[in-house]
């Protein structure tokens, strides 16, 4: 089973995405556990404070290292840890190649970035990987987790429905997917490829590799370099 412990200053804004659909199952099932928890309970001061203004005059405020610290500290005394994450703008690129690395690993712990991002230290002597989901900035690394989350849990085996889903994924052999389609095989006059329903495993594998190929060629050229 895998564990995700995430760690962030608004844990309310997780409670949607990690309890239903795949996740919701996965954790149901005991495939994987996903525990949220509250940087400003790890607060030192009367008022829980988890904020400061940043030294150099910058406007913005800045996580502050004691109540950080204190968590990722704690969490640690309790197991260890393949990998502490921390979600920023200026992280590695998530992809589905490392979807598929932390799907394979035991306990991940996740920093969530918030106001103008963590003091630096935290990142320098406890973060052992930086992650951003794209060039864009977000008001918080919360929907970031979540979207690490999605893509790491929906890999466990047990986690989706139809077991052999997860390989024919978009990414996973470096193409896009092939369209897909359902009843009824024409609808308004718009119709399902005859090749879909004809029955021939072998022309249907040949067709939808062929789809895969042209639709990359055509919207994600960069892809195939
Ligand atoms: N926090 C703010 N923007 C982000 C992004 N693009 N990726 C990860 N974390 C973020």
């Amino acid at each position: 089973m895998i564990r995700i412990d995430i760690l962030t200053v608004v844990p309310d804004l997780l409670d949607s995405p990690l309890g239903h659909s795949i996740i919701g199952r996965a954790r149901a099932k005991g495939i994987a556990d996903v525990v949220v928890h509250n940087i400003r309970d790890y607060a030192t001061d009367r008022h829980r404070r988890v904020d400061d203004y940043a030294f150099g005059g910058d406007a913005g405020m800045v996580m502050m290292i004691e109540p950080v610290f204190r968590i990722i500290d704690d969490l640690k005394s309790r197991r260890s840890y393949d990998e502490v994450i921390y979600t920023s703008p200026d992280g590695t690129r998530f992809g589905q190649k490392e979807a598929n690395r932390l799907s394979t690993l035991g306990n991940i712990m996740i920093l969530c970035g918030h106001y103008k991002g963590v003091d630096h230290r935290i990142r320098e002597h406890l973060i052992t990987k930086e992650i951003s989901i794209g060039d864009y900035v977000l008001t918080g690394g919360e929907l970031a987790a979540a979207v690490i989350c999605d893509a790491v849990i929906r890999l466990l085996p047990g986690a989706m429905g139809d077991e052999s889903s997860a390989l024919t994924d978009s990414f996973q052999d470096g193409l896009l997917a092939p369209p897909v389609y359902t009843r009824p095989a024409e609808f308004n006059g718009w119709k399902t490829p005859e090749i879909l329903l004809q029955g021939n495993t072998a022309a249907i594998e040949q067709w939808k590799f062929e789809q895969s190929v042209e639709r990359t060629q055509r919207l994600r050229p960069d892809l195939l370099q």
